[in-house]
């Protein structure tokens, strides 16, 4: 069996969670890309959804598979995203930001009922870090957001090196919102809500990859079958 079979598995297993007439938000990344799939499948078999997706990518890809598309603007509450992650704790909490769309990824994911994470197992970690925090920021003053973000994460406790992201041709990274990314490696974070809130002071940083108190459910395909993790905010969160 292969990381790309357990994906798969827990992208089939997202279906169940999709009603008829259901508002859906569309994650990012290849994990959500074999979602989406699925679901152009079930909507050429007759589904009717509506969906919002959370990057130009997600919205290509979406409308190859048929599934019918608005904005947020249009449908402004959703009843479900479906998203994959990058590392997902015990409390689902999770990292995102891989494939850059973080910031519409959180957008969308906060304006829906629930949020659904589907992964394959080694994106289960015990303690969230070893993946880089991605941190979207403004083109302005990137130098001057960049040393604040190393003040501000060494206050909370992180420390590491924190790299604009590149492209391919070598050009820095753009994402859907014309904003930079750094990827800031922290190594494990001891409180990831104190290190959120620090992010959030700094006048230049858009969002951050630190998706805490968000996520509902996550769905995790590895060796062992499909797991279920069930959020209970307040309490553990429950495997089924
Ligand atoms: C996109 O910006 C990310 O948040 C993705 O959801 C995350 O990187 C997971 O992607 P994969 O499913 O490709 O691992």
């Amino acid at each position: 069996m292969s990381v790309e079979s357990y994906k798969l598995a827990a992208a089939r297993h997202a279906l169940k969670f999709v009603e008829p007439r259901m508002r859906l938000g569309l994650g990012t990344g290849s994990t959500a890309a074999l979602f989406i799939e699925l679901l152009g499948a079930e909507v050429r078999a007759g589904l009717e959804v509506l969906c919002v997706p959370t990057s130009e990518q997600t919205q290509a890809l979406a409308a190859k598979f048929g599934i019918p598309l608005t904005t947020l603007d249009e449908m402004p509450l959703l009843d479900l995203t479906i998203d994959g992650a990058d590392e997902i704790d015990g409390e689902l909490r999770l990292i995102k930001g891989g494939g850059g769309a973080l910031l519409r990824e959180k957008i969308v994911a906060t304006a829906s009922d629930r949020m659904i994470v589907i992964a394959d197992s080694a994106k289960r970690v015990d303690k969230l870090g070893a993946f880089p925090l991605p941190v979207e920021v403004v083109r302005f003053g990137v130098t001057a957001t960049r040393n604040m973000i190393e003040m501000l994460a060494a206050d909370s406790g992180c420390q590491g090196e924190i790299t604009l992201r590149y492209d391919r041709d070598g050009r820095p990274f753009v994402t859907d919102g014309g904003n930079y990314i750094f990827d800031c490696a922290f190594g494990r974070l001891e409180d990831p809500e104190s290190l959120d809130e620090a992010l959030k002071f700094i006048p230049g940083v858009v969002e951050n990859g630190l998706f805490l108190g968000i996520a509902d459910v996550a769905i995790i395909g590895g060796p062992d079958g499909v797991a279920v993790m069930e959020a209970q905010y307040g309490e553990s969160p429950e495997t089924v």
